[in-house]
């Protein structure tokens, strides 16, 4: 069931790149390409052009994490949100223009998705050392492998050479996927991107660090005190996990206060999403789907029991399923596509 393991740091990656380059080709294949992989991107894409991109952006977010420890969990987000609409092209980070409302304005990212400041310090200084070389929608997937590298997450090789979008798409951003969502309609939205159920649970363990408002769990179908109308909490939830959450959630509360996603080791990337899962713990509905739903057993459940008995093959499938992720219809085309010089915008025509 599980798929191989691509946990190559992403020095090493270019290393084996540069070696490529030489006579190891088929190494170098088998640790950047994985099979399957259209072949548009590649490990040593920025190799000529800006061979320092990796080390540029991790300086951003090594610095932005000084003063805010939750920006790696939001920009792991932020490629995620990008991906799923409209393929990995950077349209997330587009404003919104006349005619072309934002996708940070949709329901799923308006007053949540967050981390904008950081991509666009990261997008100044590649314009600095390279301008005009390093799109939007490479640097969310940079991003999103130093944010889970430096959480204590695994490593992987991050494929390159995406191109940013000239549009945006709002109403695709609202199909994203809702911490609502039953099992059923969870996987039909990933099988969409054509990822599978160990996709889906491995990159739900996303979920080990950042924060989530209180309004994701008391709003319908209310978990915290009329669970879907009846009355009572949702009885999937643990009732001391359950208690907690009514403290820092009340009812008639602050809707936007902030929750750790996962309260044992709410900043470090690790297998206790997993366990916390096991225990009833699950902060959203759909993560607590992953286990509880009917529909779940020799499906999803296993994968969840495997994730939480092992890190090691947690990560292994996670840097697998962010590669997987990182290739949902890569923009590639140069006639729809350009590297943008401003994130938020289309450049001048
Ligand atoms: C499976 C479907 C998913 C649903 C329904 C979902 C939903 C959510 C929700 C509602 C929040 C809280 C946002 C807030 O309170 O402002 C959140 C946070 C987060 N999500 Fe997901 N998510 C899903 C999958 C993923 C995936 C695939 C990843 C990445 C691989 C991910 C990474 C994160 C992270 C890191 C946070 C914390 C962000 C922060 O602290 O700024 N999620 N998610
Ligand atoms: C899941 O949710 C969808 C949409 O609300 C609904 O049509 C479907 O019946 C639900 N499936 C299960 C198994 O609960
Ligand atoms: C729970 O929700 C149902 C349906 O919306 C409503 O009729 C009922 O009064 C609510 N119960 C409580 C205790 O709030
Ligand atoms: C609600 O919580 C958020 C997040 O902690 C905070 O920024 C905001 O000021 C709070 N609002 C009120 C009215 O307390």
């Amino acid at each position: 069931m599980m798929t191989s393991s691509s946990s190559v740091s992403s020095s090493t990656c270019r290393s084996a790149m540069r070696a490529a380059a030489g006579v190891v080709l088929v190494v170098a294949a088998a640790l950047c390409l994985p099979a399957g992989t259209r072949a548009q991107l590649s490990g040593d894409y920025y190799e000529s052009t800006c061979p320092d991109a990796y080390d540029i952006v991790k300086q951003v977010l090594v610095q932005a994490h000084q003063s805010d420890t939750r920006i790696f969990a939001s920009l792991l987000r932020l490629h995620f949100h990008d991906c799923f609409v409209q393929g990995c092209d950077g349209s997330l980070l587009l404003d919104s223009v006349p005619g072309m409302p934002s996708e940070k304005t949709a329901a799923p990212n308006a007053g949540s998705a967050r981390g904008f400041p950081v991509v666009d310090a990261a997008k100044a200084a590649l314009e600095a050392a390279c301008p005009g070389v390093v799109s939007c929608a490479d640097i969310l997937a940079i991003a999103a492998e130093i944010s889970v590298e430096l959480s204590g997450g695994p490593t992987w090789c991050v494929l390159l050479g995406r191109l940013d979008s000239k549009t945006s798409d709002f109403n695709g951003a609202n199909l994203l996927p809702a911490p609502t969502d039953n099992l059923t309609v969870l996987q039909s939205k990933f099988n969409a991107v054509n990822l599978n159920d160990v996709d889906l649970v491995a990159l739900s363990g996303g979920h080990t660090f950042g924060r989530a408002q209180c309004r994701f769990v008391t709003s319908l179908p209310d978990r915290l005190y009329n669970f879907s109308g009846t009355g009572q909490p949702d009885p999937t939830l643990d009732s001391a996990y359950r208690d907690l959450l009514a403290q820092r959630c009340p009812v008639n509360g602050n809707a936007s206060a902030l929750n750790d996603l996962d309260p044992t080791t709410p900043d470090t990337f690790d297998k206790n999403y997993y366990s916390n899962i096991e225990v009833n713990r699950g902060f959203l509905n759909s993560d607590q789907e992953l286990k509880s739903s009917p529909e779940a057993q020799g499906t999803t459940a296993p994968i969840v029991d495997q994730f939480a008995g092992s890190q090691d093959d947690f990560f292994a499938a996670f840097a697998q399923s962010m590669i997987n992720m990182g290739n949902i219809k890569p923009l590639t085309d140069p006639s729809q596509g350009e590297v943008r010089t401003d994130c938020k915008r289309v450049n001048a025509s």
